[in-house]
């Protein structure tokens, strides 16, 4: 049984990859989709979405990572894999689930779901761009507006030459609107040779428990239920082995909040650091009391100074310089250097 940490744009980028990771359970993780248009994007564009393909395409605790791209031109899509390929990315995958208006007008993502022939053609030409050893795979929706297709469009994935798919068994239409048709993935995986991974909706250890036994699939990807419950692949991997593991409480999620959100201060413009830190929490509160309460805090507050202060994390400090990060927010906040260096 694997355990994957879904690709989300936006949410999962590598601080979250990072830190979710290190709580264990997780088998390997993607990274948002990359947007291939119609030419070759530099390296530095790859390494931004992808960190870790400076350190073997590894997050710290040592989980592999997976390149994701999107597009729909099957020649350009092919070039870029080689070069991400070369850049380290052990295994290319498809994105062809997206549901957003701005995506699906441009051609891509789940908008590619209604020509099967599309998709074919698209993995067909990644699969032989790249080097025999590493893998494709691909990232499907059950359809557009309707699943009757879901079975053309796995096939289409699997004869073009992708090894694995993950069905999020949702159409375009569907969005994120509860229920997952968690029993199409089982008429997927009848369909194909290849593995299937089920994703969708899956909340808690009961909810695998409900999957499994309507799909059948052993495989499976979490999304925002890894996220709003950092230890959901650690439990289901204890549960899957008959063992209860005690769920993690607020006294071991608050460090790795705190690490996030000093990492995310360093990496991210302050005007950023904020939103990242109401996404992650405003999921959390889905199961901490606790976060609720933070939440309630952080949420008017755009000052990352303040927010430190709420997060109980000592300010960020700027390695190069000694300063905090920001200091010019700082100095005008409490307007003496000497304040500064308290
Ligand atoms: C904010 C957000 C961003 C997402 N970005 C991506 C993406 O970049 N690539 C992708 O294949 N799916 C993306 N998805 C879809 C998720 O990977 C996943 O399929 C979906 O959330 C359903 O799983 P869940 O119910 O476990 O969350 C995104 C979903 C959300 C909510």
């Amino acid at each position: 049984m694997q355990i994957a940490l879904a690709p989300m744009e936006g949410l999962v980028d590598d601080i979250l990859r990072d830190v979710l990771t290190r709580v264990g359970g997780v088998d390997w993780c993607v990274t948002e989709f990359i947007r291939v248009n119609d030419r070759l994007l530099p390296p530095t564009y790859f390494r931004k979405f992808a960190p870790e393909l400076a350190h073997g395409s590894r997050t710290r605790a040592g989980t592999p990572m997976r390149l994701q791209l999107l597009g729909s031109d099957p020649a350009c899509l092919a070039e870029n894999a080689a070069l991400a390929c070369v850049l380290g990315a052990p295994v290319i995958d498809l994105n062809f689930g997206c549901p957003a208006k701005t995506v699906n007008r441009s051609r891509g993502g789940a908008v590619l779901l209604k020509e099967p022939q599309l998709l074919h053609a698209i993995v067909r030409e990644v699969r032989r761009a790249v080097p025999a050893g590493i893998p494709v795979t691909a990232k499907m929706r059950l359809g557009y507006d309707s699943p009757d297709g879901a079975i053309d469009c796995a096939r289409a994935l699997a004869d073009g030459g992708a090894s694995q798919i993950v069905v999020h068994a949702r159409t375009k239409m569907d969005g994120y609107k509860p229920p997952a048709h968690w029993e199409w993935i089982a008429r997927v995986q009848e369909a194909v040779n290849i593995e299937v991974y089920a994703n969708g909706e899956i909340w808690s250890v009961d909810d695998w428990r409900r999957c499994r036994a309507i799909c059948g699939a052993e495989n499976i990807m979490l999304g925002r239920g890894l996220i709003s419950r950092p230890d959901l692949a650690r439990q289901i991997a204890a549960a899957r082995k008959g063992l209860d593991l005690q769920p993690m409480g607020w006294s071991e999620l608050l460090p790795l909040l705190q690490d996030f959100w000093r990492q995310s201060r360093r990496k991210m413009a302050p005007q950023y650091a904020p939103g990242r830190l109401k996404q992650w929490l405003a999921l959390l509160t889905r199961n901490y009391p606790e976060a609720t309460a933070l939440f309630a805090q952080v949420r008017g507050e755009r000052d990352c100074i303040k927010l430190d202060a709420l997060l109980g994390v000592e300010r960020v400090m700027n390695a190069e310089n000694g300063l905090p990060v920001r200091a010019d927010q700082a100095r005008a906040e409490i307007g003496t250097e000497a304040a500064l260096a308290s």
